[in-house]
């Protein structure tokens, strides 16, 4: 007997029929690596809600962008914790400042081996914990935090820094951010913007790995987006590419496919997701319980987020996956 469907299964028998028909591949060259850096640390400090992550030393974060490198990851992106905070947020745009420190000492130890990525925001430099300096109303003053968002990118770039990437969804950052970096001769100087970000639940876990909380219990949601728009979601995207953004992201990565999918039939720059804390941690821990297959769980999450059209996926898995060769190279 024939029909149809003997065909899938015919193709299905072997793992090496399986991999000749596979549509999607994931491999080391689809990674970004999160990476933090803590000022004023002597040794480097786990972080309880992202098993197996670090605060790093910048000794121990230069180690591990050079192991990262050596397994052919090709980028990581920078968060730093201060040892201080403020309300501008200033250690974001000093030249002392952690991000720019640990931005030198990587370009002289890397070469340009690894792209190197600046998150640029300043929640985790504030004493307040948003994404900008406040207005009367408690909420960020979106202009004025463009001026400071202009000098971070710039002394990001200063620093050696390939990407910047601004994750604090102020409207015209990415103009701003464009302006400045021209202005100061840092014209190759490429921006990946957070465009496509919603106010999710899901970075719980990355708030304690930077050490924010928002005053009063505050939330993100007067700038963040609305989970229940998509449209929104094409519309901050479209926005951001008109303003010069190289590449794009979405983010979280795994409750937005559909942003995903949407966003690559539409628009032809390279685009980022963000497979975030808690998406990591939810895999991490129910690993740890035994529920899951926690390496298998988190390769089909990845492969889902190529599949539904992303270019790369930042994730705090990168490291691992390579290491067990659960990626190729
Ligand atoms: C803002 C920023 C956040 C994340 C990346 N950049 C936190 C936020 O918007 O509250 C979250 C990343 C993650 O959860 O892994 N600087």
């Amino acid at each position: 007997m024939t029909f149809p469907q003997r065909r899938m299964r015919r193709l299905r028998r072997t793992p090496a029929l399986r991999r000749l028909v596979a549509e999607t591949h994931l491999r080391a060259d689809d990674l970004v690596a999160p990476l933090f850096v803590r000022e004023g640390i002597d040794e480097p400090q786990p972080i309880r809600s992202l098993p197996g992550q670090m605060q790093h030393t910048l000794d121990s974060l230069t180690q591990e962008v050079l192991d990262l490198a050596s397994l052919g990851v090709p980028g990581v992106i920078l968060f730093g914790i201060p040892a201080t905070k403020d309300p501008e947020g200033s250690g974001a745009w000093d030249p002392d400042g952690i991000v720019q420190v640990a931005l030198r000492e990587l370009r002289e130890a890397v070469g340009e081996e690894m792209v190197l990525m600046a998150d640029l925001c300043v929640d985790e430099y504030t004493s307040h914990g948003h994404c900008g300096v406040l207005g009367d109303d408690g909420q960020p003053d979106n202009d004025a935090t463009l001026e400071l968002y202009a000098q971070i990118a710039v002394a990001q770039a200063e620093a050696g820094a390939d990407v910047i990437a601004p994750s604090g969804m102020m409207d015209g950052q990415v103009l701003a951010i464009r302006d400045a970096l021209d202005e100061a001769e840092f014209p190759e100087v490429a921006i990946l913007a957070y465009s496509a970000k919603y106010a999710s639940g899901l970075y719980g876990p990355f708030r304690d790995a930077v050490d924010v909380s928002i005053e009063g219990g505050g939330d993100r949601k007067a700038y963040q987006q609305d989970i229940r728009n998509a449209r929104e979601g094409l519309e901050e995207i479209r926005l951001d590419v008109g303003e010069g953004a190289d590449m794009v992201m979405v983010k979280p990565a795994l409750s937005y496919l559909d942003i995903i999918t949407r966003a690559r039939a539409e628009i032809d720059v390279p685009i980022a997701a963000y497979h975030v804390s808690g998406e990591y941690a939810m895999i991490k821990a129910a690993a740890a319980n035994g529920w899951i297959d926690g390496d298998a769980v988190l390769l089909e999450q990845l492969i889902a987020i190529k599949r539904a059209g992303a270019d790369f996926v930042l994730t705090y898995g990168a490291r691992e996956l390579v290491e067990q060769g659960l990626v190729g190279r």
